[in-house]
């Protein structure tokens, strides 16, 4: 068994700390490149979190295994790197993302090594903080023949459980110029593998509930008892990240019948999530949120990419997955703020007295509006600069609009559906950090995004009706603590 406690100890994080534009409660590394989250795993009521990083600087490449821990979801430590990639081995260009398990106590990565794609063990005896490279990686080397024949050298991202005695996997593969693969896998030991199926076949032309892409990165499967979620993540053909996504339905014996399925996340920043069972039973995912930004600015920024809020997966009568940030997160709170009953007339704005670059925004509409409403954020005092989520009910959508940003920043209008019935009311749960904006629907869909002030005074906060009048019926809002 080969140690690999090599890399460097992390920078602190005080370094950056004064950036604007740097999340105050999302995790981050003290610096550099992060992306997808790996290897979640709640070892005994810690969560380790690992993700994908490079410490040569903010933009991807040599890429290793970041790691830090929690007790709470919402604070973090950080530890030495987990993973670096070995010279020569199976990994020399890199560990890229893979999965935690139990081996009868005994944490073990399954993770992806690079070039050629392949899957590969590590093991730690101390408690997570070091890791061993299993001798005999790969423990699988490439997909049987016949798929990769088309898979393009695409085979990554293995996600692995325990059931009826075996271990399973789920891996992401494609099939050329059709769309992307989930291959299913079982093992007695986790060092012998055996191919079982394709689990689940994409087709990029014809796809019913999301754009199914060419590659599927990242497969989670969920167990919600009678049903499964299968998450993936869509990349293009042209190899663009295009969002996460999911399948849910029955589950028998290595055989999956999805029912429907979805967006998972909506806007241009979330990608990669990973999913794993806390202690307590709750199902907790974190996404990667990538910048929007061009690379240069990030480079100019020293850091690059964090994770989403914790969030907590649940699955809806109706077969469509929730997030719903974890509940956690409220001991963030500070100084807050509420009003109720407060008409708005056609045309008007109306300034609140919220300021502050970490704000949570709860907020209810009244229901049966008839034109666009909605509040915005990171308002300058001149609304010069200012960031609208536009709630429209007659394209039964909900926009997030950037009014004044800097061009060269290119930011997305982003768009999530919303159904409206007329006696529903809309409720919103905004989070404001920094560079991210993070909104979920009551009942409905959530959006994330990320927004880069030019200014340090746009922190205001602003509610606004179009052509009809509207009543909010309730809006609290907290300033929150940072998690450093
Ligand atoms: C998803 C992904 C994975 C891969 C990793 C490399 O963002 O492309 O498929 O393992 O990132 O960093």
């Amino acid at each position: 068994m080969q140690t690999i406690r090599t890399a460097p100890e992390a920078p602190d994080r005080a370094q950056l700390a004064a950036d604007p534009h740097r999340p105050r409660y999302h995790f981050l590394p003290p610096a550099n490149w992060l992306n997808d989250p790996n290897g979640m795993i709640d070892w005994d009521g810690t969560l380790h979190l690992f993700y994908q990083y490079n410490p040569n600087g903010p933009f991807h490449g040599t890429i290793h295994w970041g790691h830090a821990s929690s007790t709470d979801l919402v604070h973090w430590r950080d530890h030495l790197v987990a993973l670096t990639p070995t010279p020569g081995g199976p990994d020399a260009e890199g560990c890229w993302s893979g999965c935690a398990v139990n081996n009868n106590g005994t944490p073990t990565f399954v993770y992806t090594g690079v070039n050629p794609q392949t899957v590969c063990l590590a093991v730690s005896t101390d408690d997570l903080e070091s890791w061993q490279k299993y001798p005999g990686n790969p423990v699988i080397a490439a997909p049987p023949p016949a798929i990769a024949a088309y898979s393009g050298h695409d085979f990554r991202d293995p996600y692995v459980w325990c059931e009826d005695g075996l271990w399973w996997m789920v891996i992401g593969a494609r099939r050329e110029g059709v769309g992307g693969l989930v291959l299913l896998y079982r093992s007695p030991n986790l060092t012998q593998w055996e191919f079982v199926r394709v689990l689940l076949a994409g087709n990029e032309q014809a796809s019913p509930y999301f754009y199914e892409g060419a590659m599927w990165e990242c497969p989670n499967l969920l167990d919600f008892g009678e049903r499964r979620a299968l998450i993936i993540s869509v990349q293009d053909a042209q190899w663009r990240l295009q969002h996460a996504a999911y399948f849910t339905g029955r589950y028998d014996k290595g055989v999956f019948a999805p029912e429907t399925g979805g967006v998972l996340v909506y806007g241009h920043a979330f990608y990669a999530p990973q999913a794993t069972r806390l202690g307590d039973g709750r199902i907790l995912l974190f996404g990667w949120l990538r910048e929007t930004r061009p690379a240069a600015a990030a480079q100019a920024a020293g850091w690059s990419g964090c994770m989403s809020l914790p969030l907590i997966v649940t699955l809806q009568t109706d077969g469509k997955l929730r997030l719903t940030p974890a509940p956690e997160l409220e001991a963030l709170r500070q100084q807050c703020w509420s009003l109720s009953d407060l008409p708005l007339t056609p045309h008007s704005e109306h300034r609140l007295e919220i300021t502050g670059a970490a704000l949570e925004i709860e907020i209810e509409f009244e229901a049966d509006q008839v034109d666009d409403y909605g509040l915005a954020v990171c308002c300058a005092p001149d609304g010069a600069e200012q960031t609208r989520i536009v709630i429209k009910p007659e394209q039964g959508e909900l926009w997030v609009e950037h009014v004044g940003a800097d061009p060269a920043l290119a930011l997305p209008m982003e768009r999530a559906p919303l159904t409206l019935t007329p006696e529903q009311p809309v409720r919103l749960r905004i989070f404001v950090d920094s560079s991210v904006l993070e909104i979920f629907v009551d009942d409905g869909p959530c959006l994330i995004t990320r927004i880069y002030p030019q200014r340090a005074d746009s922190q205001g906060v602003r509610l606004f009706a179009a052509g009809a009048p509207v009543d909010v019926a309730h809006l609290s809002a907290w300033r929150l603590a940072s998690i450093w």
